[in-house]
């Protein structure tokens, strides 16, 4: 009878502790997951693909153009001529989102600039050129 009784607080308190860890490690860490780049995106006052658009900047573009789109990347310095000031509100307007798009899918050569500006057609795909017009939009000068 005693035995019987341990064995089953035993399995009670094994079924309890899985019950616990899937929780924590499982199915809702990884909803946990899904739902937080929404947020953190929200708390920078980004929309969807704005956000998605940042991640890929800092990926592909911060090197030449800078962390905030000014043309400072570390790799500027090497450049001539230099990575345009993405964040230059006033020289952007100019810009039509199409012609964005061209200048990152196809590269500035195209568009009669440097090939120092690379073409991104290969690497990224339409989605995330879409992304990077749309960041670029939000991009402003810090200074
Ligand atoms: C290897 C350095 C380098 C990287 C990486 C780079 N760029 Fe550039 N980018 C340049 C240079 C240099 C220019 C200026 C070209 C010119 O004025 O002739 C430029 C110009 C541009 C222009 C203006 C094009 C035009 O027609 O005037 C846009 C838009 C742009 N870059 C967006 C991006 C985006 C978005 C990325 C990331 C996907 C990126 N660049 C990555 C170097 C770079």
């Amino acid at each position: 009878m005693r035995t019987r009784l341990l064995a089953a607080v035993a399995a009670i308190s094994v079924l309890a502790a899985a019950s616990w860890l899937l929780g924590r490690h499982g199915w809702g860490a990884r909803a946990a997951e899904r739902a937080r780049p929404e947020s953190a995106a929200k708390e920078a006052g980004l929309n969807y693909e704005e956000s998605n658009g940042k991640k890929l900047f800092e990926h592909y573009c911060a090197v030449c153009h800078g962390a905030t789109g000014e043309g400072d990347g570390f790799n500027a310095y090497n450049l001539n001529p230099k990575p345009r000031n993405l964040a230059d509100r006033n020289a952007m307007a100019a810009f039509s989102d199409q012609q964005l798009f061209d200048a990152i899918s196809r590269g500035a050569f195209e568009r009669g600039k440097s090939n120092l500006m690379p073409p991104w057609g290969h690497t990224l795909n339409e989605r995330q050129i879409r992304y990077l017009v749309a960041c670029l939009r939000t991009l402003r000068e810090s200074k």
